[in-house]
């Protein structure tokens, strides 16, 4: 069949992660209707193994198209990291946009030559964050670290608290001695704490979010595939879809501070790791 330009984007993320990569698709194409789904059942993906984040990215694909998905925003760099070749090869005539740490542009830019890399142990041991350190680190020296807890935090919507506070200094102290000028932000949830990780880094370290690049992205790849929707302004016809399998009220609470914009979300289910149902 063929695809519908004013057909919505799929995005997905273990959690509310992919907010982030969704505020950078409605800055940049507010004329988009949106189904947002946030496995926040299954979540943190990070310490789980490869096998059942493809499984999980799979099954969440497959409910994304069956809503008419004209693409699909991997918008989780361990997703991205686990199963993004997978998906690739399992619907090979669905255009995907994944996520890999923005080790790129750092090395490109950085002075100091010693870059910080915030991600969880699934990206960190994936193929995809080895290709590449391998293709563009170049000599740069990669500080990594996980974050533990972190992914949580955000998750509450607790953005500056101590306890998120303590997490990032115990990332980045590290890192500051050993004379950082930049953070690359390789998990999706993180930029939700720029602020509180340039109140620790400072100024004169730059901080990278990919979000606004993986936006470019998809707006050139539904370009270049004539599926640019023909929704005026926004507001008018556009329109956010959301999804979680964890706690709806509690997703909804949070939308207007991750997001800026309220919505309307619905309970799925899994069952097992293969099937997902509506409802509670
Ligand atoms: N937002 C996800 C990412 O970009 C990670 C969170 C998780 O561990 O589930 O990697």
């Amino acid at each position: 069949m063929p695809l519908n330009s004013n057909a919505p984007i799929g995005v997905f993320d273990s959690g509310v992660g992919g907010l982030s990569v969704l505020r950078a698709i409605r800055g940049q194409m507010p004329e988009e209707s949106v189904l947002y789904f946030g496995d926040q059942g299954h979540i943190p993906y990070g310490p789980r193994p490869m096998a059942q984040i493809q499984d999980f990215s799979e099954t969440i694909t497959r409910f994304l198209l069956d809503r008419g998905a004209k693409i699909i925003v991997v918008a989780c760099n361990t997703a991205s990291a686990a199963a993004l070749k997978y998906l690739r090869q399992t619907f090979p005539d669905v255009q995907f946009v994944g996520m890999e740490p923005a080790v790129k542009p750092a090395a490109e830019r950085t002075e100091t030559g010693v870059v910080g890399v915030l991600a969880t142990p699934a990206t960190f041991q994936g193929a995809l964050y080895a290709s590449v350190v391998e293709r563009f680190a170049n000599g740069v020296q990669l500080l990594q670290h996980t974050c533990p807890g972190l992914v949580q935090q955000i998750e509450k919507g607790d953005l500056d608290g101590p306890e998120t506070r303590r997490i990032l200094d115990e990332a980045l102290n590290p890192m500051l001695e050993k004379n950082i000028d930049t953070v690359v932000l390789g998990c999706t949830h993180y930029p939700f704490v720029i602020p509180l990780i340039e109140r620790i880094v400072g100024d004169k370290v730059r901080v990278i979010d990919p979000a606004p690049a993986v936006a470019r992205q998809t707006k050139r790849l539904l370009e270049a595939g004539g599926l640019k929707s023909l929704n005026g302004a926004r507001g008018e016809h556009s329109e956010i879809q959301f999804y979680t399998s964890g706690n709806a009220e509690s997703l909804r609470s949070l939308l207007p501070k991750l997001l800026g914009e309220e919505g309307a979300v619905t309970t799925i289910k899994w069952e097992g790791d293969k099937t997902l149902k509506v409802g509670d």
